[in-house]
């Protein structure tokens, strides 16, 4: 009879990450904290949720803050939100715990942003992400660029292109943006509604994607121009570093990034094989005032997020981090009550061998189908004679040659020919 219950599905822009493909998201995980570890830097965790002035200093005019937080008051009346992005509960972290600088760490994270989703753009997505806070180093902004890309690079993906630009300091920003803003007006037609858009954030235009804007984005005066010379000296360290360590890189003077914490070094990977809208792999830049925006102390600081599942798109567009084989070592078959297996399991997974059965009474042919379909390289079959005499039978299942060996023996035998 067909069942009224509603099947429940997983909220929209939200996805179930199930094995085997979970086993690329381990192997991803593994590369990235790897590479940490091996670029000095430690993991944190922040709160999926903080409280909701947190996120909002990532920006009063960004998308993420207007329109996709997922913001709500708790039942002790606090107003809270989920995390949208790794930045703002890093820096609090910083700013409260006050850890020596530069604070080196990484971060494996779930963001959440009201966002329309479509493949590459999620409601919940994940970023692995780093931060180093407390200097204004370029030696810094180099090493940053350098794990990203060596990440990409170790995980065997080739069609990727940084794009660096920087943003100056406060003075140079605010020179250019007067600029930007008398440039935005004397094109106020093709702008249309979105003018209002530029009054708030000129900095907002220069990375948009409307077809029927590109000439005038084109055209509109750079922010390297009116770098202070201060600020060029630092983009010109990263640059020559950069070469220094063969990391190709192209200057975009309209990468401006998302948020309004940047200042001086932006940068951005572009997966080519992903499609146009959703083609940053990953990126960041600086964000020197962030910290005492959070009631910290002054801190320079630095980092990048990378999304996981944009990732693994670009993985599958160039054919790299398969779904790892996924094979068990040992497959135990009792043909009495089971109640052995569990025994002989336990000391096998206790020496390290990756081992399973099958479970309730299933027939021996079940049990060996079962064998097989786990991939299992060896059978050890449980059965009264053997039992009886103190040994258990082995099948090696990828030649058929049957051996008995000593029950007491058992798990070394199978350790030391499975390693
Ligand atoms: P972001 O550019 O907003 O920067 O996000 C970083 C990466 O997360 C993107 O390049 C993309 O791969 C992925 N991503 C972002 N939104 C979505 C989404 N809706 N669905 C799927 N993937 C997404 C930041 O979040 C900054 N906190 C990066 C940073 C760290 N800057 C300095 N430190």
């Amino acid at each position: 009879m067909a069942s009224d219950r509603e099947v429940f599905r997983a909220p929209k822009g939200t996805r179930d990450v199930l094995p085997p493909d979970s086993a690329r998201w381990l192997e991803i995980i593994g590369a990235f904290s790897d590479r940490a570890a091996r670029f000095g830097y430690g993991l944190v965790m922040t709160p999926i949720f903080e409280h909701y002035e947190v996120f909002a200093r990532v920006g009063a005019s960004t998308d993420v803050v207007k329109k996709e937080m997922y913001d709500f008051f708790d039942k002790g009346n606090r107003r809270l939100a989920l995390r949208p992005e790794g930045t703002a509960g890093t820096v609090r972290a910083f700013a409260e715990h006050r850890p020596m600088a530069p604070w080196k760490v990484w971060y494996c994270a779930a963001n959440f942003r009201y966002e329309r989703p479509q493949e590459g753009r999620y409601r919940q997505h994940w970023q692995l992400g780093a931060e180093a806070i407390g200097s204004d180093d370029p030696q810094i902004d180099i090493e940053m660029i350098d794990f990203l890309a060596g990440f990409y690079r170790e995980l065997g993906l080739t069609q990727v292109q940084l794009m660096v630009n920087s943003m100056g300091d406060a003075e140079s920003r605010a020179r250019y943006v007067d600029v930007l803003l008398s440039y935005w007006r004397e094109h106020a037609e093709t702008l249309g509604d979105e003018m209002a858009r530029a009054e708030q954030n000129p900095l907002r235009i220069l990375d948009s994607k409307r077809p029927d804007w590109q000439t005038v984005i084109a055209d509109a005066p750079k922010l390297s121009e009116y770098l202070s010379d201060e600020s060029a000296a630092q983009f010109d360290a990263v640059q020559c570093g950069l070469t220094a360590i063969d990391i190709p890189f192209t200057i975009e003077p309209r990468l401006v990034r998302g948020f309004d914490y940047y200042t001086a070094t932006v940068f951005e990977f572009q997966g080519a094989a992903l499609g146009g809208a959703q083609n940053a792999l990953g990126g960041g830049g600086r964000y020197d005032k962030l910290s005492e925006e959070m009631g910290g102390p002054p801190a320079a600081a630095i980092g990048f997020g990378s999304g996981i599942e944009r990732l693994l798109l670009a993985c599958d567009a160039e054919s790299v981090v398969p779904v790892p084989e996924s094979r068990v070592d040992v497959f135990v078959i009792d043909t009495m009550d089971g109640s052995d297996a569990g025994v002989v399991l336990h000391e096998l997974r206790g020496n390290g061998l990756r081992a399973d059965r099958s479970y309730g009474s299933k027939n021996v042919k079940k049990q060996w189908s079962a064998a097989s379909a786990a991939g299992a390289r060896f059978g050890v079959m449980l059965a009264p004679r053997e039992a009886e005499a103190g040994v258990v039978a082995v099948k090696d299942l990828r030649n058929g040659e049957q051996v008995e060996v000593a029950r007491i023996d058992i798990a070394q035998w199978l350790a030391s020919r499975c390693s």
